[in-house]
């Protein structure tokens, strides 16, 4: 790869081994439930008395390295990704599917940067939880993208800065140049001026893209708001202390010019180093909070070393007025790591942030120069989400902002009287125990399966029938290699060499901190079950020949799902016919009569679980009997079973579907009046 005036636009570095907390926890239900146990591999922080609790990965996907979009350019789908919010659906045969939108990088810039239309992906995202082992089940399909537009309805370009536009008061990082921007008619008088956009960090509006979004960018560094279609609306400049600065004057340049135009311009003497601008920014779900953090320290705070990069600032916006209002400024001091290949003590810049509290954020420190394709390593030491608290952490806003204003030394000492946000050491993105599941894995041969450098987005995506529980996905930035790309509109060939798909992967994760309530545990019923489990528990009254689906009814690591047949005095079946539960872990279903005695217990690995319980199995005499389905083993996952079907005792009184979720759960089944109920389909998540 050529690298043309440091044309590549990331370089982060980072680490230390984490040793994720191997967590057991068992639990068992007094009351009439036999229990199951439920074995979990976490690792938990706790913040202010609210756990963070990763819950293990949960999957795994690529993406074509070759795909192209509605405009018949390549795809690098990984700078940052958010997800749509109220997307999520679960298909009968348990996969899930919603949407995000995916922001790429400034374009193909590995033989210096190109006149790339900025845009955003909009992708359906399918999780298939069913297959634990080996082959990808995250897939991406590619649905639409939208062109972003200044204000005067100009596209942006990718193509390094060298002026200032002036647009609705705005000072906008821009270029001027002449032809085509491609390297074509270079002689040609007239020119062209357009604003310059190398983006990194997206938020949706209140979640929904109908609202807008807000892009972050590195040239500026600067923040954006587009509506819907992708016209700009407004713009947020950095202050003096952030802003590039040579020579007592703001440049906007990266020092990264395109293959037809080279020439070097002078690092900053302060503010943002090149390409290390707002890398991570995100919106408080009422879309009324902005945080957006430097990917590693400014200039004139040791952002030209990497051993003493690690003092970022961290800005925050009101944005509940008619505009943005700066109202905090925070240190958040990045993670180092040792750089394998030369022993050197090195700063794990950032590659994206989420918000989770106003005192809360999520962030993607990492090394660089290893994992594959690169040429350092295949081993990366550092690639992480952690969480910083602001609790504690000093506002320094207003106080360290002038151009050239130091919050710390050029070595990387901070200025007494600040104190910086809490770091906690959360999730380990590197750990081999869980990309082994999926047949991935960091260090060892570079081959294919080995993870790319550069994972760049996160979001969260809250998990239906759950108060607390979200998947984490999160995507690498290919930055445009493959051999077989295209660009302008689809009329100019490009090949990198080589070709790197997009991976990503997705956690489940507990965040008490933030409850939501997306997605219903809603059910549907036929026949003449009427009104079933649209809770978490319910009561099947009167059922005769009775069809009922039970939707997902999540049921995670602490909680279980129990039917209760009344007044059984008869056989009846239970098959749990679905074939994909991994890697949600096994159930274990057991049959009892409402005492402590268990009739039959059959342990199930969900690939297949089916059973045929005769009359036998069941204490005749009993009252109640109890089905009680639960999650063992680190079964945080759902889902699943495509039918069950349930020929429950002709003769029962009742029949009672309930979940129960939590420790302290306990039981209260209602015994209605039932006369029959023959037949119940049941289809639940576990
Ligand atoms: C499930 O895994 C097996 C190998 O373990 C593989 O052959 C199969 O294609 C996978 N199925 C899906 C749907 O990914
Ligand atoms: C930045 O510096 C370069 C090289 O000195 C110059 O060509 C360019 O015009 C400057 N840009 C701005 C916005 O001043
Ligand atoms: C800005 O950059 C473009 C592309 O490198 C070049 O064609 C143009 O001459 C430059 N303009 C100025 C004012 O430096
Ligand atoms: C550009 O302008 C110069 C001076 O005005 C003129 O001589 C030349 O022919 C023009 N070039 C083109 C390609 O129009
Ligand atoms: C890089 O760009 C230059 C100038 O546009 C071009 O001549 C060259 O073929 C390009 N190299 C590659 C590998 O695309
Ligand atoms: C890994 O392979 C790629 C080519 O696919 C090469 O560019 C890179 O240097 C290799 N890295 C190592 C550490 O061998
Ligand atoms: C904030 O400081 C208090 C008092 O020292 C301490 O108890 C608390 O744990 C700190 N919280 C964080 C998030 O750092
Ligand atoms: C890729 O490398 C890993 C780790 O070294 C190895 O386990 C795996 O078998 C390799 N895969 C292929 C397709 O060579």
């Amino acid at each position: 790869m050529l690298d043309l005036c440091r044309a590549s636009s990331h370089k982060r570095k980072s680490g230390k081994q984490q040793i994720p907390n191997l967590g057991e926890s068992t639990m068992s239900f007094a009351t009439l439930l036999l229990l199951i146990g439920t074995v979990l591999a976490d690792t938990t922080v706790q913040i202010e008395g609210s756990d963070y609790i990763d819950l293990g990965l949960q999957g795994f996907g690529y993406a074509p390295a070759n795909a192209r979009d509605k405009y018949g350019d390549t795809i690098s789908f990984g700078s940052s990704v958010k997800y749509q919010k109220g997307s999520l659906k679960q298909t009968d045969d348990g996969y899930y599917t919603f949407i995000t939108y995916n922001l790429p990088d400034r374009g193909w810039n590995v033989n210096g940067t190109v006149n790339f239309a900025n845009r955003l992906y909009k992708y359906q995202v399918t999780l298939n939880p069913a297959n634990e082992s080996s082959t990808p089940n995250i897939e991406w399909t590619y649905l639409d993208s939208i062109l972003l537009k200044d204000f005067n309805g100009n596209y942006f370009t990718g193509l390094d800065a060298n002026t200032t536009v002036e647009m609705n008061g705005f000072s906008l990082p821009g270029v001027t140049y002449h032809g085509d921007g491609w390297g074509n008619n270079l002689n040609s008088n007239s020119t062209t001026t357009r604003a310059c956009m190398d983006s990194e960090a997206l938020a949706l509006i209140e979640g929904d893209i109908a609202n807008g979004f807000w892009i972050s960018d590195e040239y500026g560094p600067g923040i954006y708001r587009f509506d819907s279609n992708g016209q700009l609306q407004e713009y947020i400049t950095a202050p003096d202390s952030i802003l590039p600065y040579v020579d007592g004057k703001i440049n906007f340049s990266s020092n990264s010019c395109p293959a037809w135009d080279q020439y070097t311009v002078s690092d900053p003497t302060s503010g943002r180093e090149d390409n290390h601008g707002y890398e991570g920014m995100d919106l408080s779900p009422n879309g009324k909070t902005l945080f957006a953090l430097l990917q590693s320290a400014a200039m004139q705070e040791g952002g030209d070393k990497k051993k003493y990069a690690y003092n970022a600032r961290l800005m925050k916006y009101d944005l509940s007025g008619g505009s943005a209002t700066a109202v905090g400024e925070y240190v958040i001091v990045l993670p180092t790591y040792v750089n394998p290949s030369d022993g050197k003590t090195k700063t794990a810049a950032q590659s994206e942030l989420l918000y989770v509290t106003d005192d809360v954020v999520m962030v993607l420190p990492r090394d660089s120069g290893l994992g594959r394709g690169q040429e350092d390593g295949t081993e990366s030491v550092y690639r992480h989400v952690d969480l910083y608290s602001l609790k504690n952490a000093t506002n320094i806003l207003g106080k360290y902002d002038g151009e050239g204003d130091q919050i710390a030394s050029s070595k990387g000492k901070l200025v007494s009287g600040i104190t910086a946000a809490t770091h906690y050491e959360w999730i380990d993105i590197n750990d081999n125990t869980q990309l082994n599941k999926y047949g991935v894995h960091n260090g060892g041969d570079n081959n294919s399966t080995l993870l790319n450098e550069k994972w760049e987005g996160l979001t969260l995506i809250p998990i239906p029938c759950t108060t607390d529980e979200y998947f984490l996905l999160a995507v690498s930035d290919n930055d445009f290699t493959t051999t077989n790309g295209w660009m302008n509109f689809g009329t100019i060939p490009f090949d990198s060499g080589d070709d790197f798909e997009n991976q990503s992967l997705m956690w489940r994760v507990k965040l008490a901190a933030i409850p939501h309530n997306e997605g219903s545990c809603s059910s549907t019923s036929s026949s003449n079950s009427s009104t079933l489990a649209t809770s978490t528990s319910s009561t099947y009254a009167n059922s005769t020949a009775a069809t009922a689906t039970l939707l997902n009814n999540t049921v995670n690591t602490t909680n279980i799902n129990t039917k209760t047949f009344s007044n059984s005095t008869s056989s009846f079946t239970d098959t749990l016919s679905s074939t994909t539960q991994t890697p949600f872990g096994n159930s274990t279903t057991s049959y009892h009569n409402g005492s402590t005695n268990s009739l039959k217990t059959v342990t199930c690995t969900l690939e297949k679980c089916s059973d045929t319980y005769s009359a036998s199995d069941i204490d005749q005499t009993a009252t109640t009997v109890e089905i009680i389905t639960s999650c063992k083993g680190g079964c945080s996952k759902k889902s699943q079973e495509t039918s069950t079907a349930e020929t429950a005792i002709h003769t029962s009184t009742s029949a009672v579907v309930s979940t129960y979720e939590g420790h302290a759960a306990s039981t209260s089944v209602s015994a209605m009046t039932v006369y029959a109920l023959a037949i119940a389909v049941m289809v639940y998540l576990l």
